[in-house]
């Protein structure tokens, strides 16, 4: 009795200590997993447009909404202009109704702090911010004519901004670090400068007129093997110098004064994000406005967290935990593996300017290939009518899915595979091969029994999870796959069962035993096209 009393007593700290524990992002085996109140989490996001969470009575209908299109988590941004309305004097009225919604509606929330940045301009900051420009001064352009973007080389900018979103974090403490209900924060947004390549303020000439910190020389040196080609090349076409100027070290010209942006901008967030994270340490990451191939620095927002600059975040930043890509062109699958790196755990905070189907290939895609921990398309307020059936069918497959795609994102025995699409729109839809345990799959795009052009090949996706040595789950649409084993033995695959799967309450059961035409008589597995489905099945071997 005693010993069952002191059993029961460990196991409710155990729990207790669990519950109490901040959301984490934590590494299990192949895959670093956010972890929320004890278990690891998958978040079906969305992001609210820019303005929304500004309005509790505008949100009032948006919050069920959100709920039935099966979201668990929202992205919604805190306004430095709403939270800090006169200097030092805080009102925290709209975060407190983001906490209040997102409760009533079973949802979590990830909260964007928009500070200083808010897409390479400074709109969200208070007035009493916007109107001392002498105290908290403007990035210039070389004639010295004054931008609407704060400067990153002032800190005085630094300090109120930091300030301002330590304030917000204690307050996120004090009211949530029981619930959790707020899982990440999201540092600035898409933090940039347009439109030169960099800041010409007196503070930010002098820092590119001084020596290369040798913090970056230090990273550039310990990571040389590993860092994005063009950096190294760069650095190395230059003698890999361990100390210099900007220009000594990477060349003279706006790619160097995009790195000298880069890292300026990485420390300034690397101090917002500490300062947050010692009032309470959630994870932290920036987003990215991407560059257009062909522009220049300062065409497109200069000195982000970009592709090619994430080794420069990576040094400047180690308080951020993520790097993660906002994704409004078309080569989703080529910009999701730049960001899925030992280093980086893959997050989408926002996917936009592509059809609902193609969201939805993408995310079952993200999950499924590069373990992502989150995915979330932007202005989900604005889904209605099929667009939001279209997100509530995928996003329910991929909530039952979930505990065993953490499962499988763990021990490395989850794969996905959809056809490519490049930046200019042009779809790849040749069959792909994956092998996934001792069996290679290759799969098909375009579907045998549904004319070729009534089909999107961009929409198809196929989600493979092993569950046992000949066992597998397969989700997805538009999809069929063939098999063959690997290693010795022999050499065919066939079909030994193949359950379709029906999802009632959250729960998966198997509802038709698919052959003859299904299976074109046990060739492949198929996953039609339309609507998203999911097959459980067991291959076996012959020769
Ligand atoms: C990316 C930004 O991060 C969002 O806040 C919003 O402005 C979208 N672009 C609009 O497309």
């Amino acid at each position: 009795m005693i010993r069952l009393l002191a059993a029961l007593l460990a196991w409710m700290a155990v729990e207790s200590a669990a519950l109490a524990q901040a959301p984490a992002l934590v590494r299990h085996g192949e895959a670093t997993q956010l972890v929320v109140n004890g278990d690891p989490y998958l978040i079906l996001g969305g992001e609210l447009s820019n303005s929304a969470a500004s309005s509790p009575a505008y949100m009032a209908p948006v919050w069920p909404k959100l709920e039935q299109m099966g979201l668990n988590t929202v992205l919604a941004p805190v306004s430095w202009q709403l939270i800090e309305p006169q200097e030092g004097r805080f009102d925290f009225s709209t975060v407190n109704a983001l906490l209040e919604g997102a409760r009533a509606h079973h949802l979590h929330l990830v909260l964007l702090w928009f500070g200083a940045w808010k897409n390479s301009m400074s709109s969200y900051v208070p007035s009493w911010v916007k109107r001392d420009e002498r105290r908290l001064p403007r990035a210039e352009l070389s004639n010295g004519s004054g931008e609407e973007i704060l400067s990153a080389f002032s800190s005085n900018v630094l300090n109120a901004d930091s300030r301002a979103f330590a304030a917000l974090m204690a307050h996120l403490r004090t009211v949530d670090s029981a619930d959790h209900t707020v899982l990440m924060i999201q540092v600035e947004n898409e933090i940039g400068m347009l439109p030169t390549a960099r800041d010409h303020s007196p503070a930010a000439n002098h820092a590119f007129a001084s020596p290369v910190p040798p913090a970056l020389t230090r990273y550039l040196a310990a990571h040389r093997n590993t860092l994005v080609r063009s950096l190294r090349q760069r650095w190395e076409a230059n003698g890999s110098r361990m100390a210099g100027s900007w220009e000594q070290l990477f060349g003279p010209g706006t790619a160097t004064e995009e790195i000298f942006t880069a890292w300026y901008y990485a420390r300034y967030a690397d101090v917002v994000a500490r300062s947050g994270k010692q009032q309470y340490d959630l994870p932290m990451y920036a987003n990215v406005a991407l560059n257009r191939p062909g522009k220049a620095p300062g065409e497109y927002p200069s000195g982000g967290p970009l592709p090619h600059l994430i080794d420069i975040w990576k040094a400047g930043a180690p308080a951020l935990d993520m790097l993660s890509p906002d994704i409004y062109f078309r080569n989703f699958t080529s910009i999701a593996a730049d960001y899925d790196r030992p280093d980086n755990p893959l997050f989408i905070p926002e996917q936009g300017r592509a059809t609902v189907d193609e969201l939805m290939a993408n995310a079952f895609f993200a999950f499924g290939e590069h373990k992502a921990i989150g995915y979330s398309p932007f202005d989900i307020d604005d889904f209605s009518g099929d667009r939001a059936g279209t997100r509530r069918q995928g996003y329910g497959i991929l909530d039952a899915l979930t505990p065993m795609m953490l499962k499988a994102q763990s021990a490395g025995t989850i794969r996905a595979a959809k056809p490519a699409v490049t930046f200019d729109g042009t779809i790849d839809d040749k069959p792909q091969q994956i092998t996934l345990g001792s069996y290679r799959f290759t799969i098909g795009f375009i579907d045998p029994w549904t004319p070729r052009d009534q089909q999107h090949p961009e929409d198809h996706v196929a989600m493979l999870i092993q569950t046992g040595p000949e066992d597998y789950w397969v989700a997805g649409r538009g999809a069929v796959l063939t098999s063959e084993p690997v290693g010795a033995g022999p050499r065919i695959a066939g079909i030994d069962v193949d359950w379709e799967q029906k999802l009632e309450g959250g729960k998966w059961s198997d509802l038709r035993l698919l052959n003859g035409d299904e299976t074109n008589q046990g060739r492949h597995i198929r996953l039609p096209p339309g609507e998203f489905t999911v097959q459980r099945f067991r291959l076996y071997r012959y020769r």
